[in-house]
């Protein structure tokens, strides 16, 4: 019998005390830059350039993030979980923090991938932080940022669907659940299955059942959570 599955789907939120902006926060990503010039199809095919320019600000920012109490958490977690994080944030925090599972859902910041083979990436290193349409991968491919731009299929929703399916405890944090596909993963926990949502201002989810909402930010409430869940295993053990 392994350990329960422990499926936690995190935001921008959860990056927030690191440092790193949010999109749809009053001072945002998405108030300071029009979001379908620099993060659609259409706008990296109008002006690859401002696209180039947009990553490379966001790649320097998490030069200067580490990860945050929420990160260690679900990482301390592994201990009496199996712990998958499924996260729409594109940038390395949760690997950094040293969670085993992570599987992004919009791409990862520090990667670049060949404009004509979306299948063939490359990392970056932090000597290498800024690219541009004229970058050319190691066998000679012009690349671009390793992101999902809206527009674009997110191909990594269907192994997550299937890993919030197989959820014994499913948690969300950090996440104004306004883009989809994403924002359905909730629905795909089998009934019964405890979910819990974090978000100090969390979108409503009313309508779902048996959601617990923690109004806290990521690192007050997933230490919150952590010794609840901690708890419950002990008392099983
Ligand atoms: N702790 C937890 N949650 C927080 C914190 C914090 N300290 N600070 C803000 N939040 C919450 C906000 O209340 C909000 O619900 O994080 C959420 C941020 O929402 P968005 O900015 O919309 O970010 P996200 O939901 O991750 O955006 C989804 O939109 O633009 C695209 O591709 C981009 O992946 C992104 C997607």
């Amino acid at each position: 019998m392994g350990k329960p599955k422990l499926v936690v789907s995190t935001g921008a939120g959860i990056s927030a005390e690191s440092g790193i902006s949010t999109f749809r926060d009053s001072g945002g990503l998405w108030e300071n830059y029009p979001v379908m010039d620099v993060a659609s199809a259409d706008g990296f095919r109008r002006n690859p350039e401002l696209v180039h320019k947009f990553y490379n600000e966001r790649r320097k920012a998490l030069m200067n993030a580490e990860p945050n109490a929420a990160h260690r958490a679900l990482v301390e977690l592994e201990k009496y979980y199996d712990v998958y994080i499924i996260t729409q944030n594109v940038d390395d925090l949760h690997e950094r923090a040293g969670s085993a599972n992570v599987l992004h859902l919009h791409g990862e910041l520090m990667k670049i991938r060949s404009v004509s083979d979306p299948d063939y990436v490359e990392s970056l290193d932090t000597e290498h932080l800024v690219t541009t349409p004229a970058t050319r991968g190691k066998r000679g491919d012009f690349m671009r940022p390793h992101i999902v731009f809206f527009q674009e299929p997110v191909p990594n929703i269907e192994p997550a669907m299937e890993l919030v399916h197989e959820a014994d405890i499913f948690v969300v944090i950090g996440t104004s659940m306004v883009v989809y596909p994403a924002a359905g993963l909730i629905h795909a926990v089998r009934p019964g299955v405890p979910v819990y949502y974090i978000d100090p201002h969390p979108a409503d989810v009313s309508g779902m059942s048996d959601v617990r909402v923690i109004a806290k930010p990521a690192t007050k409430g997933m230490e919150e959570l952590k010794e609840e869940l901690e708890k419950n295993m002990k008392d099983m053990l």
